[in-house]
């Protein structure tokens, strides 16, 4: 009898370990504790090989963007680019609805590079900020001869600007905190704790209820 309860006691009090390095680890990443949602940090650390570089999350950046000066920024892209609707390709192509479109096909058949072309996927939102900050990185041999927005503000609003041309792709949800490094770390971790500490909890245990951060915004 004591040692069956020693050893759910065990338990319990490891579930709360875990979920507790788990959510000081994760920097607070909310939903890690959140079966419903089991793929949301996932999201964070399939971030492109650009993502990273802010120390705020592209979701947050996103969410906080300035359409308008999304707007301005892209007179850097316009000499060769048009966003609009049936807009012509010119040394670039058109990106009217490229948001969430597939990489280097279609736009009116224009002729992308090989680099392009055999990259695969879709412009995400997190591809285009790798993209758009260092094109050659994402693309080694794009015939795009950007260097790059450095600023990852300036590349969300953009982002941001580009989505309302004729894109309007759903945001992602802004995280409660900054994610940092420990980003890729809670996608695997949660599997195993978070299920152990709500059985903890439905035992009616004390467990020490892991520190619930603010429910992300939906
Ligand atoms: C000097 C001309 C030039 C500038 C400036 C430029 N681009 Fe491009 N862009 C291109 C070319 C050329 C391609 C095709 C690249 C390839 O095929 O490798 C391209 C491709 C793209 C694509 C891929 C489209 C698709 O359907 O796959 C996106 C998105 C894009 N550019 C966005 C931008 C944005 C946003 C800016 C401004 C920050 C910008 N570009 C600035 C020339 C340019």
């Amino acid at each position: 009898m004591d040692n069956r309860n020693n050893t759910i006691a065990g338990w319990v009090l490891f579930a709360g370990i875990c979920a507790l390095g788990l959510s000081i680890g994760s920097g607070m990443l909310n939903a890690s504790h959140n079966p419903e949602k089991p793929g949301f940090p996932i999201e964070d650390a399939e971030g492109g090989e650009g993502a990273g570089k802010s120390a705020v999350p592209l979701p947050n950046l996103l969410a906080a963007a300035d359409v308008e000066k999304g707007k301005a920024v892209f007179a850097k892209c316009a000499a060769c680019h048009t966003d609009t609707q049936g807009g012509a390709n010119g040394i670039g192509p058109n990106l009217y609805a490229v948001v969430g479109d597939e990489i280097g096909h279609g736009r009116g058949g224009f002729a992308f590079s090989d680099a392009l072309k055999s990259h695969g996927g879709t412009w995400t939102f997190e591809n285009l900020d790798s993209w758009l900050a260092s094109p050659r990185k994402f693309a080694n041999g794009t015939k795009m001869s950007f260097a790059g927005l450095s600023s990852p503000e300036d590349r969300a609003n953009l982002i941001v600007y580009l989505n309302t041309m004729g894109s309007n792709v759903p945001l992602p949800a802004a995280e409660a905190a900054p994610a940092g490094d420990a980003a890729a770390a809670p996608a695997e971790g949660d599997k195993a704790a978070a299920p152990a500490a709500a059985e903890g909890a439905e035992k009616g245990a004390a467990a020490p209820a892991p520190a619930a951060p603010a429910e992300a915004k939906k």
